[in-house]
């Protein structure tokens, strides 16, 4: 079994890890100029000069030269994200910052250049900073109307342009970050988490909706972080346990693709005492569902009284027999065979890979590792085809070096394409083929025969 005829091939990077000119064109400041290290320290108060995404790597004026790169790969798609808060600087103007509209039309021209495919994250973990720290992020149930308001004014502006959405990037991961998702500070309660959740899945249902008025040919889809849980043991504990944790990363996704909370998903609400104000029109607003899902993988945990998973986010234990990146997270190949025939029997919708790396320390530019990672995981995708699953393309993560979204680093390298610039700011920002880049080229010439 290959891969289908016109499968998107392609790369995936979000705005604030690449684009840098965090304060041009009008731009407001995001949730990301106050994580200068990521998900290690606590929100500063404001911009510090040690923020490696000011700059990033320059894509707000190298666009040009990376996404002609992209297309000597013969990237049939290109995942990145518009920061709202170049849209809307502040999260609640009433009138859209024309430079920043501006600036992904010329985006789009380059990759309508090389017949690239746009795919388009709506919100990517980079939450307006004004709508953070005066509404109190998404608990605020006025960041739904702030939030169409946005997705409207780029979809109309891009219509017949863009046909592929994504609303909000690894929807669960709110409930283990709610600053970085939710753009909620400190510690929220519970009951301030699934509520915020919620208004993200309300705001999600809508859009969808609006998606689909303003042009018909919109497929919107949702994004989950995708991870594998295996029992640690077959004690029955282990194994309730690994259900239990499942139900928690897919219940969103159960609502994004059923239009409706789930009964497990109640009860476990019940449960804890936690009641969700859900008015008579986010019922309705929920029940727009998505037409297709797309999820990152990186990794998969165990669930058991075991040695904590180094998976950063989302919890889980040691897999004995896994191998570690250099930054603690579980190589496994077998699990996206395993959560492609998990997610397609579930939910009997087109999925998308729109995230899928390794995060290693580049000493010079023969990366094998990076080769063997994704030549392993499309090894899977392939046996995930033959088993049935319908599977609209995949984007690998970072195709060009960025900065890390838990750690904002420079030295935790993904791409295809290495970046001069290192974890203290310094650097050419020059670009450079990898060996990868050429072993990716291949892959995508030979539509996945030569791996
Ligand atoms: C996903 C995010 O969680 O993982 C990306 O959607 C992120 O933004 C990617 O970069 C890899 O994580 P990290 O922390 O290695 O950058």
């Amino acid at each position: 079994m290959s891969f289908p005829e016109n499968f998107l091939w392609g790369g995936a990077t979000a705005a604030n890890q690449i684009e840098g000119g965090y304060l041009e064109g009008g731009k407001g400041l995001s949730i990301q100029d106050v994580l200068p290290h990521g998900l290690k320290t606590p929100p500063t108060a404001g911009p510090t000069p040690d923020n490696l995404k000011q700059v990033a790597i320059d894509f707000y004026h190298r666009y040009p030269e990376d996404i002609k790169l992209f297309a000597e790969m013969g990237f049939k798609v290109f995942r990145f994200s518009i920061a709202w808060s170049r849209i809307f600087p502040n999260g609640d103007e009433t009138e859209p910052n024309e430079e920043g509209l501006q600036f992904y039309d010329n985006v789009l021209t380059e990759l309508e250049k090389y017949g690239i495919e746009p795919l388009v994250t709506l919100s990517h973990y980079e939450t307006p900073l004004h709508l953070a720290r005066q509404y109190g992020g998404w608990r605020n149930r006025e960041l739904i109307g702030f939030f169409e308001r946005y997705a409207r004014t780029v979809m109309e502006r891009y219509r017949g342009r863009v046909k592929y959405w994504l609303t909000f990037n690894e929807i669960n991961s709110i409930l283990h970050a709610p600053f970085l998702n939710g753009g909620i500070e400190g510690n929220p309660s519970e009951q301030e988490r699934y509520q915020a959740i919620h208004h993200e899945l309300v705001a999600s249902g809508s859009v969808t909706q609006i998606a689909h008025e303003i042009d018909p040919d919109n497929k919107v889809g949702c994004m989950i972080l995708a991870i594998p849980r295996y029992p640690l043991t077959p004690h029955p504990n282990d194994i309730r346990k690994t259900q239990e944790a499942t139900q928690r990363d897919l219940a969103f996704g159960d609502v994004h693709v059923r239009g409706q909370y789930p009964g497990y998903l109640k009860r476990y609400l019940r449960d804890k005492g936690i009641e969700l104000e859900i008015t008579a029109g986010d019922v309705e607003k929920l029940q727009h569902t998505v037409d297709f899902v797309s999820f990152s993988y990186y990794l998969s945990v165990c669930e058991g009284d075991g040695e904590a998973s180094g998976g950063e986010l989302m919890g889980g234990v040691r897999n004995p027999y896994l191998e570690t990146s250099e930054w603690g997270w579980q190589i496994d190949p077998g699990g996206l065979r395993y959560i492609l025939n998990e997610l397609w029997d579930r939910w009997q919708k087109p999925l998308f890979i729109v995230e899928n790396g390794l995060g290693a320390r580049d000493e010079n530019l023969e990366d094998d590792y990076r080769i063997a990672y994704h030549r392993a995981h499309l090894q899977a995708v392939r046996e995930a085809l033959a088993d049935g699953v319908d599977l609209i393309g995949y984007t690998s993560w970072g195709c060009i070096d960025l900065v890390s979204a838990s750690t904002a680093e420079m030295s935790k390298r993904y791409g295809f394409i290495h970046v001069d610039r290192d974890d203290d700011g310094t650097g050419t920002l020059q670009r450079s083929r990898k060996k990868s880049f050429y072993w990716y080229r291949d892959v995508i010439a030979s539509n996945g025969e030569v791996l």
